[in-house]
């Protein structure tokens, strides 16, 4: 789905040759300043590469409009934004920027319950915990169901056993709908129990982790 071929961004990032497969769970690892972030970033073209290309189904990103290609390949920031208003708002805010229709109540309440987020949707999101805010974050991108979801660290600010939840619901909603996640995490412990495959950053590389 997405091919590298001699990308090269700045003295962050050299990856001779990268394939990521559609319909799995990729998680990457890697030191912290190995590039993991800035990786997610080239795949969503919020950069693009200094030398190289990179492919999507066989089409130079270059030639893709960022826009649309943004409506199917969602990133999730490491620090996300959490706007001013309620929990419902925030939920919200990612359909109305990629100009999509509102979701109900109902649905929006259900993905809380899938996100692990036992709060009201009339709730100021405001006074929400870190790892809290990282769950609404993390149901405003489910919500616009891409095709690929890219994460950053998306439970970072989690305890074990909410990470745990999510990691199932993420991986099951992938691997249900035929979806793709790209997933970066500092636990190799998450990334060997639930990916498909396991990308390292290395040296501004991409190697198979072992
Ligand atoms: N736009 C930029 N210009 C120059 N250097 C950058 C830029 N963006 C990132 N860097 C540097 O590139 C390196 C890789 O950054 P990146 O954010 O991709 O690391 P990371 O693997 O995500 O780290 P972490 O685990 O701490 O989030 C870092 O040394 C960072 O300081
Ligand atoms: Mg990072």
């Amino acid at each position: 789905m997405f091919v590298f071929e001699n990308v090269k961004y700045k003295n962050i990032i050299d990856i001779s040759k990268l394939s990521i497969e559609p319909k799995k769970v990729t998680f990457v690892i890697g030191e912290s300043g190995s590039g993991k972030t800035t990786l997610l970033r080239l795949l969503n073209k919020m950069i693009s590469p200094d030398i190289g290309e990179i492919f999507y189904f066989g089409e130079p990103l270059a030639s893709i409009d960022s826009v649309k290609l943004r409506r199917n390949v969602v990133m999730l920031s490491q620090s996300p934004v959490i706007f001013e208003g309620s929990i419902k708002d925030n939920l919200l805010i990612g359909l109305a920027f990629s100009e999509r229709p509102e979701a109900s109540d109902d649905e929006l309440v259900v993905m809380l319950k899938r996100v692990n987020l036992h709060k009201s949707l009339k709730q100021s999101a405001d006074n929400l915990s870190g790892g809290e805010k990282q769950r609404v974050a993390l149901g405003r991108v489910l919500l616009m169901n891409p095709d690929v979801l890219l994460l950053d660290e998306p439970s970072s600010a989690l305890d074990e056993e909410t990470e745990k939840l999510i990691f199932d619901t993420l991986t099951s909603h992938t691997r249900n709908n035929g979806k793709t996640l790209i997933c970066v995490t500092h636990s190799k412990r998450a990334a060997r129990s639930y990916a498909d495959r396991i990308i390292e950053m290395k040296n501004g590389g991409a190697e198979e982790a072992v």
